[in-house]
Formats: C-alpha cells, structure tokens, sequence
C-alpha cells in the first residue's frame, strides 16, 4: 500500500478501528512501554536488517526528532528546498518501531527505500535492532533538556491519538518521572545512548545547542555525514530548518497526517520550539521534586543540559 497522498493516508486510518474515538493500547517489550502493534511485531522490528549507509536519527521523543530529520535531508540534498518537498517527514525517513496496522510500518518502509535512507527511532539503546550496530551505521542522537523535554511531551499526548491519554499535567508529570510512558525513562534513555557515543560511530547533539546556533551545529551534521558545503548551502539550511518556515512547511509540520490520528487543534506538532517553556508549567513544588530526583539519577552520568537559553 502506497501513502502518497492525504486521501490514501486517511482511507487507510478509516480501518484503524481503534482511533475512530480512541487511544492506542499500550504493553511492555523488555520492561519499556510501547504500543501494542509495536510489542506484537517487536521480532520483525528486532530482526531489521540495516545497511552499512544508513544515517539512524535517534532521540526521545519530542527531543527535536523531526528538526534533525529536516537538516539532515536538507545536507544529504545539498540544500535542494524543493526534493525536500518530495513527501512529508515520515516518509522521507521511516520510523522503523512504527506500526499502526494496516498502515505500512516502518520497517515496510524502510525495506522499500533505497539507500542512502535517513531512519528514525525512538529506541532506548538496549533495544536498538543489532543489526544497526554489526554494519557499524553513522547515528545521529538528539537529546533536550529533561523539562521542556517533558512540557513538549505532555502536549504531544494531548493531541496525538497513537499515544495514551496523558491525563492531568500532574499525572503526566508523575509518570514521566518514573519512566511510566512510551519509550520508557527519560534519564535512561539520554544516559545510555551517552554511554556508548565512543564506541560507536555516534554523533550526541543537544536541542539547546542546536537552538543556541543553528549554524555550527548543521556544520557539525554535515561534516558527520561526510559532507562539504559551502557557506551559502549552509545559510540556506538554518533559515529551510528554522521553527516559523518549518511550522508553515506542510511537508515538515506533520499537517499531513489526518486528524483524527494528530488533532493540531488541540496543540500544534510545532507547538513553540523553545528553551526554558517548562517554567510556563511546573509548579515550585513540582521544579523542586524534579530537582531532587533529577540529582539522584543523573549522578553518574558527565552529560550537562541547559534549562534555560
Ligand atoms: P515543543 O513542543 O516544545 O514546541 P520531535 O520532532 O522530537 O517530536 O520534537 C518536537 C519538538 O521540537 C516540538 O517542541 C517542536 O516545536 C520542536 N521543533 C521542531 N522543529 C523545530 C525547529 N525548527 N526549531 C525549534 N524547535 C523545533
């Protein structure tokens, strides 16, 4: 089944029967929480064979995923704006733990790609298909800040159908702190991909730094890929990626997906894109308890973040 178009995507999601109303089901695969199609067809996702050229995008959720995805193929097309209108995001690089019978799954997708392909996942690395690490792929992780990183997450929830109901900002804000949500803990997830950054061919950016210059670190990008380009190409990139031409980009804002699975009423895809929103939501008491476990967590890790721009 091809996804091109809007009317194929939204025929398909009309045989979802459990978004017509509702949320997606949640279980565990090795202890990490996912949604039930994932779990259900966890060994073809274990099982997925990557190629010595693929560029893996790896983050948590809401991390700047879909911003990285953009740079990215903005430098594998030399700046070309116009191939980089050819489909919208998720299609231009699969979500290989994506599944939403009978909607093609990211592993399908990504099987009927040619190389060089741009992937996606979400995976904490323990989970990480093996094959990815045998051919030795370049991986690009993207990680933010734990508390705009949980704000954007929230939100995420309210609007998108294929995840649980986040419940109240206080529930949600409980659950995230014990790694009760998709994907699974925060501080593990940002923790073990650190772990193994020199190890493997792994480049570790953060969202604040990429909001802080978005020139230097597309530079960075670029030059993890193997790739020369000139000052213009590069320009021409931060202003494609930056948040207003990405909110009013269709084929970079996530607009395309029907709404009854993403409802951009409640809260946009491209909700703010800042440093330092978390202040708008936590609580003083909430900020404090954060602290406190955020200390004991992240005690034996050397990875710093910016809360604030
Ligand atoms: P907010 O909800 O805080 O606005 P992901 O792609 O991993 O799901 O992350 C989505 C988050 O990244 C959203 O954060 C979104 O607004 C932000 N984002 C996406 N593109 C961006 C850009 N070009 N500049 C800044 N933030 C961006």
């Amino acid at each position: 089944m091809s996804l091109g178009t809007m009317k194929e995507l939204e025929q398909a999601l009309q045989a979802v029967d459990w978004l017509q109303g509702q949320r997606i089901a949640v279980d565990h695969v090795q202890g990490i929480l996912q949604p039930v199609p994932t779990c259900r067809t966890w060994d073809r996702i274990w099982a997925f064979r990557a190629k010595p050229q693929d560029l893996l995008i790896a983050t948590y959720p809401k991390a700047g995923t879909t911003w990285t995805q953009e740079i990215v193929d903005m430098i594998q097309q030399d700046g070309d704006v116009e191939k980089c209108q050819r489909a919208p995001t998720h299609l231009r690089s699969p979500f290989i733990e994506w599944i939403i019978p009978p909607l093609p799954s990211g592993v399908d997708s990504a099987n009927t790609m040619p190389s060089p392909r741009i992937l996606k996942t979400h995976l904490p690395v323990q989970l990480l298909p093996p094959s990815f690490w045998e051919q030795n792929c370049k991986i690009i992780y993207v990680a933010r800040n734990a508390k705009d990183n949980l704000v954007s997450y929230y939100h995420f929830h309210r609007m998108n159908k294929a995840l649980p109901d986040p419940g109240t900002w206080d529930e949600f804000f409980e659950n995230f702190l014990s790694g009760k949500v998709c994907w699974g803990s925060w501080h593990d997830h940002v923790k073990g991909w650190w772990d193994v950054k020199s190890k493997h061919r792994i480049l570790y950016l953060l969202f604040e730094d990429i909001k802080e210059n978005p020139k230097r670190e597309i530079r960075k990008v670029a030059e993890f890929m193997g790739k020369e380009l000139p000052e213009e190409v590069l320009d021409k990139i931060v202003h494609h990626t930056s948040f207003d031409i990405m909110k009013a980009n269709p084929m970079a804002n996530y607009s395309s997906i029907p709404s009854q699975m993403m409802d951009h009423s409640v809260s946009p895809f491209m909700r703010k894109g800042e440093v330092g929103d978390w202040k708008n939501h936590f609580t003083v008491a909430q900020n404090e308890r954060f602290d406190e476990d955020y200390r004991r967590k992240m005690a034996n890790t050397s990875l710093v973040f910016r809360e604030d721009c």
